[in-house]
């Protein structure tokens, strides 16, 4: 079986993805599948990458990008004509004609959003995850929450401030987030990674966190922060028909008080700062809701392959949904792949399982 590993990508979450891309060249059982690791370069381009887990960890010192030079070039969307170009059209017959299946391991815009999807769509080629739908779903928080509290999944209260909004200035968006409390979370509606998010405890520092979070996205979701635990749970998808796995959930501690939150640097750079406890010390009954949620969640955006459901669970004890994750992190390290590993399904298992399911 042919398998194009594809990572690094557009979005500001590339480094991330070529760190997901090194535990996977590692892991992948090379008996069973011919791997073809394809890089897209932060500009878009579309190379073929070095089969060389080291080259794409990542770590404080080392953000690994695919560079524009390597390798051939097989596709390449020409960003500013909106078109999908062949640069060299014998190659492509060659390379991505005869693969079996995409292995998507990108996050973020132009990767866990759809549009590449679409593109895989378009071309006829199967691939691990979720669809368009759903990829578009679930990257937008601000649809993400419109179908999960249409479907009685529960959410936290939030307030958008579209693009057009922008122009009303601070005044205007004080007004609109003041009945959320305090402290809020600014995001961008689309990224990744904590990227561009930013906790606000005083109002007079909303106007900054906006204009911070417009920097990844012109729409901006601000949520009331829901005090609570942070816990996390996997879910893999079945055949078509079938009900998704949910695995022992995990819990996220932040254990230093120079972050806020679990934002990037804690979650990539930092490692000291925070602990992924695995699995979460959670009574059984608690468990059983967390993975009933996950699952409900999964299902109501139409999710399949694999995502990560993170909730939160209040202090007394509701448990409330925070996001879905359709490409969560996936290096052997990363929260994903962990809770699997706690539930009896190790790395390159889970790895064959998304992969067959994408065939089946
Ligand atoms: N967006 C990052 C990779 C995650 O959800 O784990
Ligand atoms: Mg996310």
């Amino acid at each position: 079986t042919r398998v194009v590993l594809l990572f690094g990508g557009r979005s500001g979450e590339h480094a991330i993805s070529c760190a997901t891309a090194a535990g996977v060249l590692r892991a992948i059982d090379r008996d069973k599948y011919d791997v073809i690791p394809v890089g897209i370069t932060p500009q878009g381009r579309w190379v073929l990458a070095a089969d060389d887990a080291e080259r794409w960890d990542i770590d404080a010192r080392h953000m690994p990008e695919v560079p524009a030079g390597a390798g051939e070039v097989i596709l390449s969307y020409a960003a500013g004509d909106q078109s999908l170009r062949v640069l060299e059209p014998g190659a492509v017959p060659a390379v991505l004609g005869d693969v079996d299946v995409v292995f998507p391991l990108l996050h973020g815009p132009f990767g866990e959003d759809g549009t590449l999807q679409g593109l895989l769509e378009m071309a006829d080629v199967r691939y691990v995850g979720a669809g368009v739908l759903s990829s578009a779903v679930s990257m937008d928080k601000h649809f993400m929450k419109l179908v999960l509290a249409g479907q009685g999944l529960p959410i936290a209260p939030y307030t958008v401030i579209r693009p057009g909004e922008w122009e009303r200035g601070p005044r205007a968006w004080t007004a609109a987030v003041e009945h959320l409390g305090l402290p809020v979370f600014v995001k961008p509606a689309r990224a990744g990674s904590s990227l561009g998010i930013t906790r606000v405890d005083d109002l007079a520092d909303l106007a900054a966190a906006v204009t911070e979070a417009r920097r990844h996205d012109p729409k901006v979701i601000v949520e009331q922060g829901v005090v609570g635990r942070e816990i996390e749970c996997a879910v893999l998808g079945a055949p078509t028909g079938g009900t998704p796995r949910a695995s022992l959930p995990g819990e996220i501690v932040v254990e230093d008080d120079a972050h806020a939150f679990y934002d990037f640097e804690a979650k990539y750079l930092d490692e000291a700062s925070v602990t992924l406890s695995c699995p979460a010390d959670l009574p059984p009954e608690l468990v059983a809701e967390i993975q009933a949620v996950a699952v409900r969640t999964f299902e109501a955006v139409a999710c399949e392959g694999l995502a990560r459901v993170d909730v939160f669970v209040t202090t007394d004890g509701q448990v409330v949904v925070n996001e879905i994750n359709t490409m969560p992190g996936f290096t052997p390290f990363s929260m994903y792949p962990r809770m699997w590993a706690a539930s009896g399904l190790e790395y390159p298992e889970l790895i064959d399982e998304l992969i067959q399911l994408a065939l089946a």
